[in-house]
């Protein structure tokens, strides 16, 4: 764990100066250099939504208290932004091959635990346009959806929301009509590039519908950057992961496998750090 984060903590030295190198006019002239760009849009006005602590902890939200029980997703954090930060990677699918592996659960622990590191932006995007439920998890119907989002027939500020000063949600309030054709419209495809480009955030993470439920994922993955596989233990078929982890691979860059909903953790360490 230590070593992840003091691998975490070079790379992010690492990405300040080539940051600082970019943004200098020449050695000689540099006076002062800003770290980062600034978002177009300023973060602290999106509406905020609390996330309350007894429903987290209904829907296996540990990553939001932090502790022992968010350290699986705690190395998973670390890991994956490793992986992205070496690539320069920004956008990550969460899938999985059945439905109910755990995708949201993982989507938003993932979200929260990279949120708790303040000097990351983090986005989280529910494109389960056929069974969305990020919006259960937290609580909260939005008046708008992410599905019109895409479509261009609202703005994305009309659907964002602010789980804390670095996390914003794009939810929900219910399915959207004929998902597999608008992940393939070129116009999905530039609301997504522009709202990068507007609020710049470090991370966005992006809950999808199973892979064998749909073709959703087919025009959906070419949109992003790389993908978790989260598959469930004593549920997920090893042929279905099998064929999945093969697609997935020719879809985007495959980050890893999460095996979920494990009966038997691995204790073999012997301690705990938060005993
Ligand atoms: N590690 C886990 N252990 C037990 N139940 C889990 C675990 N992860 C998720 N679940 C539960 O499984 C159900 C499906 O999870 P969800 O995240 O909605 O799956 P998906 O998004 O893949 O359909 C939910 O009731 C959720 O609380
Ligand atoms: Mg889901």
């Amino acid at each position: 764990m230590e070593k992840l984060e003091a691998a975490m903590a070079k790379a992010r030295e690492r990405r300040k100066a080539v940051l600082r190198e970019a943004a200098a006019p020449s050695r000689k002239t540099a006076v002062a250099v800003p770290e980062r760009s600034g978002p177009k849009v300023d973060w602290a006005t999106v509406p905020t939504v609390p996330f309350v602590a007894a429903r987290a902890k209904r829907f296996r939200i540990s990553s939001l208290f932090g502790g022992r029980d968010a350290t699986p997703y705690d190395l998973l954090r670390s890991r994956a932004l490793r992986m992205m930060e070496d690539n320069s990677w920004k956008r990550m699918a969460v899938t999985s091959p059945e439905a109910a592996c755990g995708k949201s659960t993982v989507a938003m622990n993932l979200a929260l635990s990279i949120a708790r590191q303040k000097d990351f932006r983090v986005m989280l995007f529910d494109f389960d346009f056929r069974r969305p439920n990020l919006h259960k998890i937290i609580g909260h119907t939005p008046d708008h959806s992410m599905h019109e989002v895409l479509s261009g027939d609202v703005p994305f500020f009309d659907v964002a929301k602010r789980i804390s000063d670095n996390l914003i949600v794009g939810l929900n309030a219910g399915p959207g009509k004929n998902p597999a054709e608008l992940f393939q419209s070129e116009r999905a495809k530039d609301i997504l590039d522009a709202i990068q480009a507007d609020w710049q955030p470090d991370v966005i993470i992006i809950d999808t519908p199973p892979m064998l439920g749909s073709d959703d994922h087919v025009n959906l993955m070419n949109k992003t950057d790389c993908a978790l596989l989260v598959i469930a233990a004593e549920m997920s078929k090893l042929p279905n992961v099998d064929f999945c982890e093969k697609e997935l691979g020719q879809l985007t860059n495959v980050l890893g496998i999460v095996l979920n909903k494990c009966r038997y953790p691995d204790d073999t360490t012997g301690y705990s750090y938060y005993g």
